[in-house]
């Protein structure tokens, strides 16, 4: 089990002595460490058991921080994060030596975000290096949205989580990369598209996987639950399954023919903000309940954060 606190001085004395943190952050919790030291990095790929060809997002205080360790910034990504920073948006940007080739699976380009959680960007403003933070999860697992789901899953291999409460949009952040000067999106998350749509004009949408993928959070399978999940357009018949077999993420109303206790309601006044929120909780809790056997998610509208939802809900529905 970690030390769970609010206490930024703690978690800074750890950061700066190379050790990892779990920080709270407006989309999920990370798992924090050190981008400019190569051990605090390995630490990260290691409590994480995540493949080193999968790179990880840097967070830093500000533009400027972000500045002294990227070769350029290209015009219209400026604008753009000088809008929407801090917030849940991720751009590849050309790094420079002093991020290590480690952090960046060998790639030129760096992830980089500032984030809108009070308490991270004190401890980032605190600190003389910007922090390497993938989701706070055992890799290819759900996504953490409380101190707690960290604590669950990587308490024994951390000594302290930062608890900045619930996170607020509680899906990880759009990633946008520049190359070639066409904003392309290469992960649908927190920052919903029709903003971005609406600042840059067509974006290209390039959330196809490839044994080489740009953002490997788009390999098919991945934010899983350990149980079978299906997307309701595709339940067909569920003969094989007990009533009470069967958990349902609702959006909406709740289905009277499966008990209640199996049903988690991500939002039943149809917001897609709120159901965001509670997905990867909900993914989670139905995941626990051992009686159940496969999860149903109920359609969600493609507008908004339902596009990161949807997104989210067909990698985890892979078999
Ligand atoms: O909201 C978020 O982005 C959260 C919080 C903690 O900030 N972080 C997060 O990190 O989701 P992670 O590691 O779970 O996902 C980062 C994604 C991965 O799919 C990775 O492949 C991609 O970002 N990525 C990182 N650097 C990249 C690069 N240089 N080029 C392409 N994709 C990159
Ligand atoms: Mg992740």
């Amino acid at each position: 089990m970690a030390d769970i606190g609010e206490d930024i001085v703690i978690a800074k004395q750890l950061l700066d002595s190379n050790g990892l943190v779990g920080i709270p952050t407006e989309t999920v919790y990370g798992l924090a460490g050190n981008a400019f030291n190569e051990d605090a990095v390995l630490e990260i790929f290691k409590v994480k058991q995540r493949p080193s060809f999968d790179p990880l997002i840097v967070h830093a205080a500000g533009l400027d921080q972000i500045k002294s360790f990227v070769k350029e910034i290209p015009e219209q990504a400026e604008l753009l994060v000088k809008e929407l920073w801090p917030g849940p948006l991720t751009v590849l940007l050309k790094k420079n030596s002093e991020i290590p080739d480690l952090v960046t699976s060998g790639l030129d380009t760096v992830a980089v975000r500032v984030p809108r959680h009070p308490l991270t960007l004190s401890l980032l403003n605190s600190l003389d290096y910007p922090l390497a933070a993938p989701s706070a999860n055992p890799f290819g697992y759900i996504s953490p949205t409380k101190a707690i789901h960290v604590d669950q899953q990587l308490g024994d291999s951390i000594n302290y989580i930062l608890d900045g409460g619930d996170c607020h949009i509680g899906v990880e952040s759009t990633i946008i990369s520049f190359e070639n000067d066409i904003p392309t999106i290469l992960r649908l998350g927190g920052q919903p598209i029709e903003r971005l749509k609406e600042m840059l004009g067509e974006v290209k949408i390039n959330k196809h996987s490839s044994s080489q993928p740009d953002a490997p959070g788009m390999m098919k399978s991945h934010y899983a639950p350990s149980k079978k999940l299906i997307l309701s357009s595709q339940s067909g018949s569920l003969k094989e399954y007990l009533a009470e077999e069967i958990g349902v993420l609702v959006f909406g109303q709740i289905h009277p023919e499966i008990p209640k206790f199996n049903q988690y309601v991500l939002s039943d006044i149809g917001s897609v903000d709120e159901a965001a929120k509670n997905l990867f909780s909900a993914m989670r809790e139905l995941d626990q309940k051992s009686h159940i056997r496969i999860i149903i998610a109920d359609a969600i509208p493609n507008t908004g954060l339902g596009n990161a939802i949807n997104y989210i809900l067909k990698r985890a529905s892979a078999e």
